[in-house]
């Protein structure tokens, strides 16, 4: 039976979930007569970013239900789950490598259930390599059945065989699913998944499926609901959050849904990732502006400041486009902060087009960056493109972006000294007595305050800036 029907609904029907709350049960049954002192403990570890991390808290949401308890110690486990990320070549092999470490404790315990999930899983050639060389792994499964972990893992724990599927589609919604949220006050909020964008270097588009969106409502009610339990910062997520909706054709675009949210009644703040620069509006500029709980802070990745490169990169925009954008941003919020993503040493590029990406991050005056050297993906455009500039000449490429950003951000932050920032306390820092907190804009706060204030707002003026992080007192 096929869960999606290609009409564009992408939901798992009802059916099929209720089968999985059965299976749920079923294993529940299994593990409890195989563990009857205690419950069976479970180490799942996610790699890569917040969808990621999200999928990883309806895991364990499940796994919960099913019976097992968590544990940090993985020599602890009875299951151990890695789900896994793709993005560059550096962490996939951080997973190998970690994979490889788990022979020893598989030894050590042989019932133990080794289960493999996440988008660098979704790629046969990985899944194969894994099925070859890595014969202790009972469990892989990719982006698309994470819904159908109960009726996988029983058919390991009753058939002993190991289960491979990464069944390739469009993707699905599985609403309803139980999450295990990590956070007791910061929470994501999935809005869509998957992408449509084919961004030449980038995996994502054919690990994670086709752009869709979860219903308007259902959302909202998720963030009354995150409000009602006490969230004081909700994260939309979604590869591009500015195309929210357009799958369906419906005028509820995502503007539309922060201002729905930010009309929920409570003392919380809103952010949202990621943001693609051909489809930030200023409808969705103006919006943040407008919206009193929406955080001044905007991730915009640009990857290039150069048109040429932009193009090869199938980005959609160009320098000037996106330089206007960020004009107007800064126009109705000048104390707006803008985080981007960089890309060094995409095929072909020369250092003259680099020096287009070095002027566009002077000219923008982010307050970070998250910068990576190109790695290239298998299966993407700029995978087989001629790449002659060597690691070592992309290395100090990447060292003079990085040397001017930390100026940058060094004159920003000190651009902060005697302000009074709202700052959600998020935990205890190094030092005795000191708590560490970010501002609106994201930037991280130290000052000496009571734990119990963690998880609530305090203004805090600064008194001392670094470059990534400034020192303050409560006020
Ligand atoms: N090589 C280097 N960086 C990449 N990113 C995505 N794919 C690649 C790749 N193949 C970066 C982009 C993206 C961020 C999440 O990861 O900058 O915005
Ligand atoms: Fe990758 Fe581009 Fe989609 Fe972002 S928008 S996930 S970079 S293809």
């Amino acid at each position: 039976m096929t869960d999606i029907k290609k009409s564009g609904n992408f939901l798992v029907s009802k059916e099929e979930l209720e089968k999985q709350t059965e299976y749920s049960e079923l294993v529940k049954t299994v593990i409890s007569s195989r563990f009857s002192t205690e419950n069976p403990k479970a180490f799942v570890h996610t790699y890569g970013c917040q969808g990621n991390v999200s999928d990883g808290e309806r895991i364990k949401g499940m796994l919960e239900e099913m019976g097992y308890e968590f544990t940090d110690d993985v020599s602890q486990a009875d299951l151990v789950l890695y789900n896994t990320c793709a993005i560059r070549e550096h962490a996939e092999d951080r997973v190998f490598g970690n994979i490889g470490a788990l022979k020893q404790y598989k030894k050590a315990k042989p019932h133990m259930i080794i289960a493999l999930c996440g988008c660098m899983m979704q790629q046969q050639h990985i899944a194969d390599r894994i099925y070859k060389s890595f014969p202790y792994v009972n469990l892989l499964f990719g982006t698309h059945v994470i819904h159908k972990l109960p009726e996988l893992l029983y058919r390991v724990l009753c058939t002993k065989k190991r289960v491979f599927d990464i069944t390739d589609s469009d993707g699905v919604i599985a609403e309803g699913l139980p999450v295990h949220r990590d956070g007791r006050f910061k929470a994501w909020l999935p809005i869509m998944y998957g992408c449509n964008n084919f961004c030449s270097y980038c995996i994502v588009p054919y690990v994670r499926g086709r752009e869709r969106s979860r219903d308007f409502d259902t959302i909202v009610n998720e963030a009354k609901h995150l409000v009602a339990q006490g969230y004081k910062e909700i994260t939309l997520l979604g590869q591009n959050v500015n195309s929210y909706n357009r799958d369906k054709g419906s005028e509820y675009n995502f503007p539309a849904l922060l201002r729905a949210i930010n009309a929920i009644e409570g003392d919380f703040i809103i952010r949202f990732m990621t943001s693609h620069p051909k489809d930030c509006t200023t409808e969705l500029l103006d919006t943040m502006a407008q919206c009193d709980k929406v955080a001044k802070h905007l991730h915009l990745p640009v990857q290039s400041g150069n048109d040429k490169v932009l193009e090869e990169m199938n980005r959609k925009y160009t320098r000037e486009k996106y330089l206007s954008l960020i004009r107007y941003a800064y126009k109705l919020m000048p104390e707006l902060s803008i985080t981007s993503d960089i890309i060094v040493g995409f095929p072909g590029e020369q250092y003259d087009e680099f020096k287009d990406t070095l002027s566009l991050i002077d000219e923008v005056k982010y307050t970070s960056l998250y910068t990576f050297i190109f790695s290239p993906r298998k299966g993407t455009k700029a995978y087989s493109m001629p790449d002659p500039v060597s690691r070592e000449e992309k290395g100090r490429w990447f060292k003079e972006l990085t040397d001017l950003q930390e100026q940058i951000a060094g004159r920003r932050t000190a651009g902060m000294k005697d302000k009074v920032y709202r700052v959600l306390c998020e935990e205890k820092a190094k030092a005795e007595g000191v708590l560490s907190g970010r501002t609106e804009g994201n930037i991280i706060i130290e000052f000496c305050g009571n734990e119990n204030l963690i998880g609530s707002f305090v203004n805090v003026k600064v008194t001392e800036c670094r470059t990534w992080i400034v020192r303050g007192e409560m006020c």
